[in-house]
């Protein structure tokens, strides 16, 4: 058994073909709050690899608690290679676009989550991921892998996202990419300190 990864919220083991994903508690948490959010993640990621209509790992088994036992895809993160191959993009869309079809929502879309094995992309990192049939929740999925493009693939950011949504073809898609630009007008609102807009989040300022 090797460790060959461990991130902020769990610890990755492979032994042969299988990975072991164990979410770990963070002592900062509330025990019951912290034992509460490794059990909904683990859930949430158990039954979404369960259902994934793209290439992933499959399900090998869970403990519906902390531990997920799933299939190893052996290869570089997507993080490692589309900088050299921004060709890959396209691919990108093609998956993200049959992934929202089936109204699943990765919720982390980042090339960190993206494993190249035999010239074939399988998604990972459900853990953050949801059944939405809503536009919004799929055009902030969209939001998210730009964002991510943006910080960590800057110098083709803006071809790999072109080819990118030259290839998100789902069923809505002219209702997500609208509602991505209005997504994307919030996020330069919040950006813009001076021309911030009306939210219900922001704390109404003390009377004198
Ligand atoms: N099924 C898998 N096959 C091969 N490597 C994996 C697999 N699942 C996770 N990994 C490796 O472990 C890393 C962290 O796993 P991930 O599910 O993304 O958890 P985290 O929430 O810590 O980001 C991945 O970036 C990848 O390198
Ligand atoms: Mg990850």
């Amino acid at each position: 058994m090797t460790i060959i990864a461990q991130g902020a919220e769990a610890i990755i083991e492979q032994e042969g073909d299988t990975i072991i994903k164990k979410r770990i508690p963070k002592r900062y948490r509330h025990p019951q709050i912290d034992l509460a959010l490794r059990k909904a993640r683990t859930r949430r990621e158990a039954k979404v690899i369960a259902k994934l209509p793209i290439p992933g790992p499959q399900l090998i088994t869970t403990n519906n608690t902390d531990t997920i036992t799933m299939t190893a895809i052996n290869g570089p993160k997507l993080a490692e290679v589309l900088d050299n191959q921004p060709l890959l993009a396209k691919t990108i869309g093609t998956l993200t676009a049959t992934l929202h079809d089936h109204n699943i929502i990765h919720g982390d879309l980042t090339t960190s989550n993206m494993l190249l094995h035999n010239n074939t992309i399988y998604f990972i990192d459900f853990g953050l991921s949801f059944f939405s049939t809503r536009i919004e929740d799929k055009a902030v999925d969209i939001h998210l892998f730009k964002q991510a493009l943006d910080s960590k693939h800057h110098l083709v950011a803006t071809q790999a996202y072109h080819l990118f949504l030259e290839n998100y073809r789902p069923k809505e898609r002219e209702a997500i990419l609208t509602r991505l630009k209005q997504v994307q007008a919030r996020g330069r609102y919040k950006a813009t300190p001076s021309k911030k807009q009306p939210s219900s989040k922001q704390p109404t300022p003390k009377k004198q």
